[in-house]
């Protein structure tokens, strides 16, 4: 595996790959546990080269304290890319992707202002706006997203769509540990006692999962089991043809997402 820093790095490292291999990119904010594992093992799988992105964008992020405190732990990132069998793993400096004077920005209207991005507004206009810069700096065939974060992975498809980009976006089920808590490099954060009031989410969400396959009110189900937790929003929601239950919430300094999929174009899952 080579490390790389630089656009023209990465660029350079591709060239000899684009005429018969196909590449696949796994970009990411690194704090790497078993959730990037499963998007890195996909990519291995469908993939001849396979490149992974470590970079804490700092457009995604409204305040500077929630961006200073983000887990990083680059030496142990790049131990578990190369096990996981990364090819190429790009960790540019902030101003490689924002020089000075960067000022062109992709909003991803309607969806992009709901939910995660009415709670964190302009989060989606920072991610939408690095992946479209990783995109055009890898041109990969497929890029790999995971369902936890399920309305970033449809912000995304709706701007390849829109935007005419060429590559399939593949989006990997969300990993949970034994307990059921959606991995996430945020879980760190929390103390023991915080942890436990955390399984609330998945409990809750899987109940509302299982009322809406009886035909009762999903929202009403996990809403009694989330009493008490401070939410940002508990809402179904449409993300690329699939009903979602999704939700956010605080526990202690950590906010935490999750989701479940309660129907798909092809019937209840
Ligand atoms: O999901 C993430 O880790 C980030 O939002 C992403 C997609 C790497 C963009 O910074």
């Amino acid at each position: 595996m080579r490390v790389v820093r630089t656009v023209a790095e990465v660029r350079a490292a591709l060239e000899p790959f684009r005429a018969a291999f196909s590449v696949g990119l796994v970009p990411t904010m690194g704090a790497f546990h078993d959730g990037h594992r499963s998007l890195f093992a996909a990519a291995r799988e469908e993939c001849d080269a396979v490149v992974a992105s470590l970079f804490v964008n700092p457009a995604q992020f409204a305040g500077e304290s929630d961006l200073a405190r983000y887990p990083r732990d680059e030496p142990r990132d790049i131990g578990r890319a190369r096990n996981a069998g990364i090819d190429l793993l790009f960790v540019p400096a902030a101003d490689e992707l924002y020089p000075n004077g960067f000022g062109t920005w992709v909003d991803v209207s309607e969806l992009g202002r709901v939910l995660e991005g009415a709670s964190r507004p302009g989060h989606f206009r920072g991610v939408a706006t690095v992946c479209l810069k990783l995109f055009n700096i890898v041109r990969p065939q497929r890029a790999y997203f995971g369902q936890k974060d399920a309305q970033q992975a449809a912000v995304v498809k709706q701007m390849v769509r829109d935007l005419d980009l060429e590559l399939g976006i593949r989006v990997l089920p969300t990993v949970r540990s034994a307990d059921g808590l959606a991995l996430s490099s945020r879980n760190t954060w929390l103390s023991e006692p915080e942890r436990a009031r955390a399984l609330v989410l998945p409990r809750a969400l899987e109940a509302g999962r299982v009322a809406f396959r009886r035909g009762s009110d999903p929202l009403e189900a996990a809403r009694v089991l989330l009493n008490g937790l401070p939410t940002d929003y508990l809402e179904l929601a449409r993300f690329d043809g699939q009903l979602v239950l999704a939700a956010a919430v605080r526990v202690g300094e950590t906010r935490l997402i999750d989701n479940v999929v309660l129907q798909t174009e092809g019937g209840n899952t």
